[in-house]
């Protein structure tokens, strides 16, 4: 197979395209290939130029802990839990997020993740433990701050206020578990999701633990955190 990767060197430096030839097992995830291209000696192009080892990031492998979020084929996905085999033809295509900046190659920084639930205090200061509606409290805590919903959404750009899905499942769950912050929840959740959310729901179709994000939005917008 044909692996064409989008490559930049530094942040803000201009991006190029390399292609390499894969040969390994069908088996394989993406992040079995790049590791497969990058566990060599020389690492060289198609058409035999030497170049360096491809920059990613992972840590679990196991789809849980979002590091290797980039985009493959036109859609974004997570690297260890995307398949050779499910691949449609002989090329794989793999660009970094195009949402956040990127650091080098593949890796993005996707800080603004975190900074987001900073800026509005979404954070647990206390657990109330009378709160009910654990199973959907459950799904919303699997968000893995991946980024992936945000890459696939139409509202969300990079220094807007509007926040995306992996916010609005934090304002639930944060929200549920200490009612003494509700109302103050539900004032950054309009501000930077409610009011700007246009329900094109593609960030449910690419989250890789399958949150809900539509029926988050419902409680959300219900202000019942019960
Ligand atoms: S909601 Fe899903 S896609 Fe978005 S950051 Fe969380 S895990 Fe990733
Ligand atoms: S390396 Fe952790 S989700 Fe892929």
């Amino acid at each position: 197979m044909k692996v064409k990767v989008l490559r930049q060197l530094y942040p803000g430096s201009e991006p190029y395209w390399e292609e390499f030839d894969y040969d390994g097992p069908s088996e394989n995830s993406i992040a079995g290939v790049i590791d497969y291209i990058n566990f060599r000696d020389d690492i060289v192009t198609s058409d035999g130029k030497k170049t360096t080892r491809i920059g990613w990031e992972c840590a679990c492998l196991q789809g849980m802990c979002g590091a290797c979020a980039m985009v493959i084929n036109g859609i974004p996905s997570l690297a260890c839990e995307t398949f050779v085999r499910d691949i449609e033809g002989d090329e794989i295509e793999i660009r970094p997020l195009r949402k956040f900046p990127v650091v080098h190659d593949l890796l993005t920084d996707r800080t603004c993740i975190q900074e987001s639930l900073k800026k509005a205090s979404i954070y647990i200061e206390k657990y109330d433990p009378a709160s009910e509606d654990h199973e959907h409290q459950y799904l919303a805590a699997k968000c893995l701050k991946c980024g992936l919903c945000l890459e696939v959404c139409p509202n969300y750009s990079t220094g807007r206020k509007f926040y995306g899905a992996a916010f609005a499942n934090d304002c639930y769950l944060v929200s549920s578990r200490n009612k003494d912050k509700s109302k103050e929840i539900q004032k950054e959740y309009g501000k930077h999701f409610g009011n700007a959310c246009s329900k094109s729901m593609s960030c449910m179709d690419v989250c890789p633990v399958g949150i809900p994000t539509l029926a988050t939005i419902g409680k959300l917008n219900r202000g019942k955190f019960k």
